[in-house]
């Protein structure tokens, strides 16, 4: 009894921790009339406000609205630092799709960072069912692109939607981060722009920021989901983004941006997606 009352707290105290970072973004996060550097003001125009549909988004929207019926059910294994809306063993394909599969909105802010940035590898940390994936992979087709994910059972549907939407070179490595990163990290050499989506804990996000960092460029863009999601991920990315190595950050609210550029002032943005 008093454990269940202990975990209903906590669920409670980590909401409220979700409001209050989510009003305090909206009240100081600004848009591109509140940016001096060119570069970031490019990406509000071209990526954050930028209103364009491309073929790619409405391939993913009936993929989405196919496979959020599906009832079939799928096994969970729990690798990271839990699941955002249930802790059940087994899910739907469906809730899947709909609970953990990246909202379009972003999947879609994602798209145009890869159109806008063009990076020469891209590397996924957290397929699931393979939609943020899909996302990056057909902004730029030709980047070789690595997936990796822990559990088999997402990984395969992954595989499936990968093929259905003639994705298929996307390669899908399966097993925990701490045994496939640094072998896809050697086979990418250099990491052009990571999406990191999984095992959102302080302590893995801080070590995959320094096992990626020997990968990046000047030119390569890191992008780290679920910033806001509990005190954990705030202290890392807020550790990250701080970090002198780190020229330019962008919080989003959603994820968090951090470029490597040289020659450039450090400068930190808090913008919001339109
Ligand atoms: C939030 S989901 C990814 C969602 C996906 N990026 C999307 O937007 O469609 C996180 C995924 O990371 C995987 N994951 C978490 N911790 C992991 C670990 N230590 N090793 C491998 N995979 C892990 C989980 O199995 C889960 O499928």
């Amino acid at each position: 009894m008093l454990c269940i009352l202990a975990i209903k707290m906590s669920a409670i105290a980590k909401k409220w921790f979700q409001v209050k970072e989510y009003l305090l973004f909206q009240w100081k996060a600004g848009n591109r009339h509140s940016v001096h550097s060119p570069f970031v003001f490019e990406l509000c125009q071209r990526v954050f406000e930028d209103k364009r549909s491309f073929h790619a988004f409405k391939e993913i929207d009936q993929l989405r609205k196919q496979r959020s019926l599906e009832t079939g059910k799928v096994k969970i294994i729990e690798l990271g630092a839990g699941s955002k809306h249930n802790e059940d063993r087994v899910r739907s394909v469906g809730d899947l799709v709909k609970n953990v599969a990246i909202p379009a909105k972003y999947g879609e802010v994602l798209f145009k960072l890869v159109d806008v940035l063009q990076p020469s590898t891209i590397l996924e940390m957290g397929t699931s069912i393979g939609f943020s994936g899909l996302y990056l992979h057909k902004a730029r087709q030709k980047a070789p692109m690595i997936t990796l994910e822990g559990n088999p059972f997402v990984a395969h549907i992954a595989q499936q939607h990968f093929e259905q939407l003639n994705a298929e070179v996307i390669q899908i490595k399966v097993g925990d981060f701490k045994d496939t990163l640094s072998e896809a990290l050697e086979r990418l050499q250099t990491v052009g722009l990571a999406f990191i989506d999984g095992n959102h804990t302080y302590e893995a996000t801080k070590d995959y920021f320094e096992k990626i960092f020997p990968y990046v460029n000047e030119n390569s863009c890191l992008i780290f989901h679920d910033i806001h999601w509990s005190k954990g991920m705030r202290k890392a990315w807020d550790e990250i983004s701080k970090d002198n190595r780190v020229v330019f950050s962008i919080d989003l609210f959603e994820m968090g941006l951090v470029f490597f550029n040289k020659g450039v002032p450090k400068q930190h943005f808090l913008l919001k997606v339109k």
